[in-house]
């Protein structure tokens, strides 16, 4: 949801490591390279126009709009200061890239039905968000309105194999992916700093 004041933010590249924070939080940080190419990839295999929410550092929404059966891919951002510091470190975007601001719990109502081959979904949420079932029955049907048929919802990987029950009840298939992820010694957001990440395709029939 839309925070009030806007949150610092900060581009912190220390000791060989980048993160974005985000309000003092670890809102992404540039290991998570080779899972956020995983999940681009596994997206592009399913069509050709896609939607991603959250920005950050770009490294999906880059890896996305560089397939070459990407046809068209729009990012959603919540903050205009994310957008500045990834337009800065990335002064050449491709063609196929574009950049929207706004709060994904309110755009996606507005979303054209069946237009997007796939979205995937990496914002940084704060626990009550992730814990208000309204809002979740309220905004997951609305993202299986704007998929096409057999179109997928990817969701950032998790560091546990369980399927997160704000997205399961609303579709009937699942493709899991299971890969092995080293983090930062400094990294907080994980269940250890070290293990296996799971990647989560759902299908709309
Ligand atoms: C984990 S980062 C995304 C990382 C990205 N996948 C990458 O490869 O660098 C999360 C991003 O989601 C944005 N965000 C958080 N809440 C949002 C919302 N409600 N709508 C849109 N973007 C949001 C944050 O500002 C942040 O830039």
């Amino acid at each position: 949801m839309e925070k009030s004041p806007a949150p610092e933010i900060e581009l912190i590249e220390q000791n060989g490591e980048v993160t974005l924070s985000i309000g003092g939080e670890q809102a992404m940080q540039a290991w998570e390279r080779d899972l956020m190419w995983a999940s681009a990839d596994l997206l592009c295999r399913h069509g050709q126009d896609f939607y991603e929410v959250g920005l950050g550092l770009g490294l999906s929404a880059l890896r996305i709009a560089g397939n070459p059966a990407t046809r068209s891919h729009t990012v959603l951002e919540l903050f205009g200061e994310v957008e500045d510091l990834f337009r800065a470190q990335h002064p050449d975007l491709p063609a196929t890239l574009s950049i929207e601001r706004g709060d994904f719990f309110r755009r996606i109502f507005e979303l054209p039905s069946s237009s997007i081959d796939g979205m995937f979904f990496d914002p940084a949420l704060d626990m009550d968000v992730w814990k208000d079932e309204e809002l979740w029955r309220r905004t997951m049907p609305e993202v299986v309105r704007v998929l096409r048929p057999g179109g997928v919802f990817i969701p950032f990987f998790s560091t546990r194999p369980e399927l997160r029950w704000q997205y399961v009840e609303h579709f009937r298939t699942v493709r899991v992916e299971r890969h092995p992820y080293t983090a930062y010694d400094t990294t907080e957001y994980t269940y250890g700093t070290s293990g296996n990440a799971y990647i989560q395709c759902f299908y709309k029939d």
